[in-house]
């Protein structure tokens, strides 16, 4: 699916996973895309022999390229769950949710926070660039459960 179909798609009203939200709550910090960078029991610990998470660098390009408003940075002091594949990142948007796993440099933090200054730019989901392709995984045995509808 186009970033244009899910444009449409909203200015329409629907959502792309068929759930109607609420009519009572309304966030007034809606935002493009929510980014959870996991730093817990595992992720960045180095004692461990974990890559490090360039936690205040993350914090600080977000502030400096004005980020927030759009795109929401999480950095979660808490296991997201799949430690095995440390460092990891959650990135959650309209379109999705997509997981990754076995960051380990900086440059892939950097190309990151690039593109998460392209997507707000733009102000539209861009494709993840393809050099995150190869830490891409599924988090969930089965891509096709879905939440069911009553
Ligand atoms: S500490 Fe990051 S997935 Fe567990």
């Amino acid at each position: 699916m186009s970033s244009g179909d899910l444009n449409s798609m909203q200015e329409k009203g629907m959502r792309v996973d068929g759930i109607e939200s609420s009519p009572k709550l309304a966030s007034r910090r809606r935002v493009l895309m929510h980014i959870i960078v996991c730093k817990g029991c595992c992720c960045g610990v180095t004692e461990k022999r974990k890559p490090s998470v360039p936690v205040e660098w993350l914090k600080r390009e977000w502030r400096h390229r004005r980020l927030s408003t759009s795109i929401t940075l999480t950095i979660s002091e808490g296991c997201l769950g799949p430690c095995d594949l440390a460092n990891v990142i959650c990135i959650t948007s309209p379109s999705g949710v997509v997981w990754l796993g076995q960051i380990k440099r900086h440059k892939d933090y950097a190309r990151l926070v690039d593109w998460a200054e392209a997507v707000s730019r733009k102000d539209a989901l861009l494709p993840l660039p393809s050099t995150f392709d190869s830490h891409r995984f599924d988090r969930f045995r089965s891509p096709l459960f879905g939440f069911e509808k009553k």
